[in-house]
C-alpha cells in the first residue's frame, strides 16, 4: 500500500514527467493579506496568474500546498473532517485546457495509484442558467471517450460544481476568477446510505459513500463590476485533490483516522489513554485531529492568545482538552503529552519537522496550554453543575470569561450534566459580549479573498518602505517577523537586539514620507532568486522561495541597484510611491523578547 510519502513523490514525478515545475508551499499563515487567517487552497498563492500576470516559472505548475479550514472544527469527529489538510494542486495558466487535465488526473488515479475504475465517479457543470453560464457538455465527452460508463457521470448546479474562493457565482465579489468544475468521487461501497441525507444516495450526497478526491476547476471567468461574467484573458485549470482523500481511496479505507495520516496519532492516543478508538471514535478524531493541526500552526510561529491564529489554536487545544476529559481522562500536570506529539511528527517526518527538535519546543506550549485549561474546565464544570438552568442562560458569557469555556464547549457541557438550557436566548446573550473581547477573528474564518482595493495596495508599498527604513535606521540585523495589512491601517512585527528609539521611529516615518514625496517608480522583475540574493533584496525567512522569483523594486527596476528597497514580493504594489499619500506611525511598542510592532496608516 502506498504511504502519504510515497504518494507524494508519485504525485511530483508524474507532473514534472509532464512537463511541470513544482512551485513552493506557502506558509499556512499566508502574509499581507487581512482577510483570511490560514491558506485555504492551493490557488491562492496563484490568483494574480490566473488572472493574467505571467508566473516565473511558466505555465505549468504544481504543489503539495498545506490548509486550514477553521470554519471546519465544528464538523471533525465523523469519518472524514479534519482542520488540517494538504491539497495537492496543479495548474494550467493559459496552456492546456479540459482534455489533457482530466486525462492526466484518470491516469494518475487508475494507472499511478491503481485506484480501480469502477469504484470512481465523476460529476460535471450542469450550467447556471441565471448567470448566462453555459453547461460544460466538452467534460461529459471527454469523461466517456475515456471509458467511463453514463451511470458514473453526474451534472449538479453551480452549488455543487462551480468553484471560486467565495463559492457560488452570485458570492463572487468583482474582480473574482471562478469557473465550472468536474469532480472526482470514490464510492465505498460497504457504506450503507444514510436517509438523514434524502431519500436517494448520488454522487455528491452527503452520507459517506462517496468521497470527493479531486476537483478540476475550469478557470475561465472573472466576475464584472456589474453582475456579469466575462472571459479571462486565458483559459486556466486549477486542480486540487485533497492527500488525506486520496489517501482513503488508495487504502480503501472509508475511516481517514484509520490510514497512515492518523493511525500513529490515534494508537499513540489508545496507548496514553488506556482507551480504544473503537468505543471512542469522534472524541479520539476530534484530539488526534487539533493535536495535529495544533502542532502545524506552533510550528508555523502561532502562540495560543485571544486574538486571531492564537485564538484558533487556543480553541483547538481547549476542545482537545474537553474530549480528552470526556473519554475520562484529565489532563494534570503528570500527563505528560510528548508520545502524542512525537506521533505527529512521526507521521509526517521530515516532509514537514525536525525529529528531535521540533518535540521538544512544541510540546511544552502544548502541555502549558492543555493543563490550564485542564484546570479551568474542572473548575467550571463544577460551578454549571451547582448553578441553576435559567440562571445559565444569562451566564454564558461569564463562563467563557472566568474559565475560557466557548460556545460550543459549554453547550456540550450543558448535554453532559443533563442541563436544560434555552440555546438561542444563551448564544443572544454570548454574542452581545462577544465582539468586545474576540476583535479581529470574527468573519476572518471564511478564507482567501486576498483583498486589493486600492488603500491595502498603498499600504503594502509602504511596508516595503518601512522595512528599508527600519533596516537604514536601526541596523541590519533587523529581521521582519510578520506584516499584516488592513483597509484601515499596516502593521509590521520585527526582531530587534536592540530596542529602536523614539528618535528612530520618528526618522523611519521621515524617510518613508521623503521617498513617498520623491515619486519613486515602483516596478518589478522576474529573476533567478540566487542574482535577488545577490543583489540584496529582502526575503521573509518563515517562507521557501522557488528558483525563479519576483522581485519588487522602488526606484526603477533597470538599474536595481540604485533602487531604494528591494524585496522578494508578489505583489500587487502602486506604480508609483507618490499615490501613498503622508503615512504616520501611530504606535510602536514592544510584543516580546526582541519583538516589536508598528501600526502606520
Ligand atoms: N481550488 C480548487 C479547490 O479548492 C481546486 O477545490
Amino acid at each position: 500500500m502506498l504511504t502519504h510519502v510515497q504518494l507524494r513523490k508519485k504525485f511530483a514525478d508524474f507532473w514534472v514527467k509532464n512537463g511541470h515545475k513544482e512551485i513552493p508551499a506557502i506558509p499556512l499563515v499566508p502574509q499581507n493579506d487581512s482577510t483570511t487567517l490560514f491558506t485555504g487552497s492551493g490557488m491562492q498563492q496563484l490568483v494574480p496568474y490566473l488572472l493574467g500576470e505571467p508566473h516565473p516559472l511558466g505555465s505549468r505548475v504544481f504543489d503539495i500546498q498545506p490548509c486550514i479550514r477553521a470554519q471546519d472544527i465544528e464538523e471533525v469527529g465523523d469519518n472524514r473532517h479534519d482542520t488540517f489538510f494538504e491539497m495537492m494542486g496543479n495548474w494550467s495558466l493559459g496552456d492546456y485546457f479540459k482534455k489533457e487535465q482530466l486525462t492526466w488526473f484518470w491516469k494518475f488515479l487508475t494507472e499511478e495509484l491503481k485506484i480501480p475504475k469502477e469504484k470512481l465517479y465523476v460529476t460535471v457543470f450542469a450550467g447556471d442558467k441565471k448567470n448566462n453560464l453555459p453547461a460544460d457538455d466538452e467534460s461529459i465527452k471527454i469523461w466517456k471517450s475515456l471509458g467511463i460508463p453514463e451511470s458514473h457521470i453526474s451534472q449538479y448546479g453551480p452549488e455543487k460544481n462551480w468553484w471560486s474562493r467565495a463559492g457560488v457565482p452570485d458570492n463572487m465579489p468583482p474582480g473574482e476568477p471562478g469557473g465550472p468544475d468536474s469532480e472526482v468521487f470514490y464510492e465505498f461501497t460497504e457504506v450503507k446510505h444514510d436517509f438523514k441525507f434524502g431519500n436517494k444516495c448520488h454522487t455528491n450526497c452527503d452520507c459517506g459513500r462517496f468521497i470527493e478526491i479531486g476537483n478540476s476547476v475550469f478557470m475561465q471567468y472573472k466576475k464584472n463590476v456589474d453582475g456579469t461574467f466575462s472571459e479571462l484573458p486565458a483559459m486556466n485549470v486549477d486542480f486540487g485533490g485533497g492527500l488525506e482523500r486520496i489517501t482513503m481511496a488508495i487504502e480503501d479505507k472509508n475511516d481517514l483516522f484509520e490510514t497512515n495520516v492518523f493511525i500513529k496519532i490515534i494508537l499513540a492516543l489508545e496507548k496514553l489513554t488506556g482507551k480504544k478508538y473503537k468505543d471512542n471514535k469522534k472524541e479520539m478524531r476530534i484530539i488526534s485531529d487539533h493535536l495535529k493541526t495544533s502542532t502545524f500552526l506552533i510550528k508555523q510561529g502561532i502562540m495560543p492568545s485571544n486574538k486571531e491564529q492564537g485564538y484558533v489554536l487556543r480553541r483547538l487545544l481547549r476542545k482537545a482538552s474537553f474530549n480528552l476529559h470526556k473519554i475520562g481522562v484529565e489532563i494534570k500536570e503528570m500527563f505528560s503529552l510528548d508520545a502524542l506529539i512525537q506521533s505527529v511528527v512521526n507521521t509526517y517526518g521530515t516532509v514537514y519537522f525536525d525529529f528531535k527538535n521540533d518535540v521538544e519546543t512544541i510540546t511544552p506550549i502544548i502541555q502549558e496550554e492543555m493543563n490550564k485549561f485542564g484546570k479551568a474546565l474542572t473548575r467550571g464544570m463544577n460551578e454549571i453543575k451547582n448553578t441553576d438552568e435559567k440562571e445559565l442562560e444569562n451566564k454564558a458569557f461569564y463562563f467563557y470569561q472566568s474559565y475560557g469555556l466557548p460556545l460550543e464547549l459549554l453547550e456540550e457541557i450543558f448535554i453532559s450534566q443533563n442541563k436544560k438550557v434555552n440555546r438561542d436566548k444563551f448564544r443572544a446573550e454570548f454574542e452581545k459580549h462577544k465582539e468586545l473581547s474576540r476583535s479581529g477573528s470574527a468573519g476572518k474564518f471564511k478564507g482567501g479573498l486576498a483583498d486589493h482595493s486600492e488603500q491595502t495596495i498603498k499600504y503594502h508599498t509602504a511596508t516595503h518602505l518601512l522595512h528599508q527604513a527600519l533596516f537604514d535606521v536601526v541596523g541590519s540585523d533587523i529581521r521582519q517577523e510578520g506584516s499584516n495589512i488592513t483597509t484601515e491601517r499596516l502593521r509590521f512585527d520585527f526582531a530587534s537586539t536592540l530596542k529602536p528609539t523614539g528618535e528612530q521611529i520618528k526618522k523611519v516615518e521621515e524617510i518613508i514620507n521623503s521617498k513617498i514625496k520623491e515619486s519613486l517608480p515602483v516596478e518589478f522583475k522576474i529573476i533567478p532568486k540566487e542574482e535577488a540574493m545577490k543583489l540584496g533584496a529582502k526575503s521573509f525567512f518563515r517562507e521557501k522561495y522557488p528558483d525563479m522569483v519576483k522581485v519588487y523594486f522602488v526606484g526603477s527596476a533597470s538599474s536595481p541597484q540604485a533602487a531604494y528597497s528591494k524585496e522578494f514580493c508578489g505583489g500587487p504594489h502602486v506604480k508609483n510611491t507618490s499615490e501613498i499619500g503622508k503615512i504616520e506611525i501611530y504606535k510602536f511598542e514592544k510584543i516580546g523578547s526582541n519583538l516589536y510592532r508598528i501600526y502606520a496608516k
